[in-house]
């Protein structure tokens, strides 16, 4: 039972933003979504996870496992998000442990507090915390940006939903933590997930991922396996796309080395 965008369109006090984004997942299948900065990967993470800004119109069909899903609503059963900017998506307010652990009991990940506990303490240690217990027990300001990062992974992680929507999941990390995040969603595809990963990073999605879907300006120009968007049967920009942003990364990498 898979996911299914078609022909999404997004104007947001009236300019259209995404014009024609058709897209789908499997489960247990890894697919990227790879665009320049604007072209609209967020605003379409946004339709399919339900949290569009209120000034957004949208149109275009969504259906999840089977279900049609209206897109003006901020409901999706089956659907986690990482969303770009881990401050506001976590609770200001609220320590780590009590915004983990609701979700661990609620997916029925844990079934009594103590255990959802150890639990979350877990999975803080996969994706690169060595204390996890005094994650646990910090607020979100107390983290730093690549550690709020991870810690939206895990409570998406934690959801246990069919499909998971990240949204640049690895941008404010380091390359080791990067690794162990891309570990921690290989393996949740492997335990069924679908994932739609949002990245600029093409080598690491490549590893990763089955196929990519390209964007430009609000439309999908191309989409396919890595290799059939690196060879000359690929849309020219997609492939001049494909071809930037690895060697973007491949830059940054080397500036920050
Ligand atoms: N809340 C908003 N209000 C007005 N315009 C918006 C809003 N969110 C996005 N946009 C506009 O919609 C377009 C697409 O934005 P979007 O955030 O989807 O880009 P993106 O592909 O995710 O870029 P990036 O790689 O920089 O994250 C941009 O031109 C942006 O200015
Ligand atoms: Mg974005």
């Amino acid at each position: 039972m898979s996911l299914n965008l078609k022909s999404l369109a997004v104007s947001i006090n009236d300019r259209p933003v995404v014009k024609d984004v058709s897209l789908s997942l499997d489960p247990g299948e890894v697919v990227a979504l790879v665009g320049a900065s604007g072209s609209g990967k967020s605003l379409t993470a946004s339709a399919l996870t339900g949290s569009l800004p209120g000034s957004a119109r949208a149109s275009g069909y969504l259906e999840v496992q089977g279900q049609g899903v209206l897109l003006a609503t901020r409901i999706r059963p089956g659907v986690a998000a990482v969303r770009q900017d881990s401050l506001t998506a976590l609770h200001p307010l609220v320590r780590i442990d009590r915004q983990l652990i609701p979700v661990l009991l609620r997916s029925g990940a844990a079934a009594i507090r103590a255990a959802a506990a150890t639990r979350a303490a877990s999975m803080l240690e996969e994706v690169g915390f060595a204390d996890p217990r005094s994650v646990l027990r910090s607020f979100p300001m107390e983290l730093s940006g690549g550690q709020r990062q991870r810690v939206c992974i895990v409570q998406a992680l934690a959801c246990r939903a069919a499909f998971l929507i990240a949204d640049e999941p690895t941008t404010a990390l380091d390359v080791v933590s990067q690794q162990l995040v891309l570990a921690a969603l290989r393996r949740a595809a492997e335990a069924g997930a679908g994932i739609l990963l949002i990245t600029h990073d093409v080598a690491a999605a490549a590893t990763l991922c089955s196929r990519a879907v390209v964007i430009d300006n609000g439309t999908v120009l191309d989409h396919g396996s890595f290799s059939h968007l690196a060879g000359s049967s690929a849309h020219v920009d997609a492939r001049a796309l494909m071809e930037s942003a690895r060697h973007s990364v491949a830059r940054g990498r080397t500036a920050t080395a």
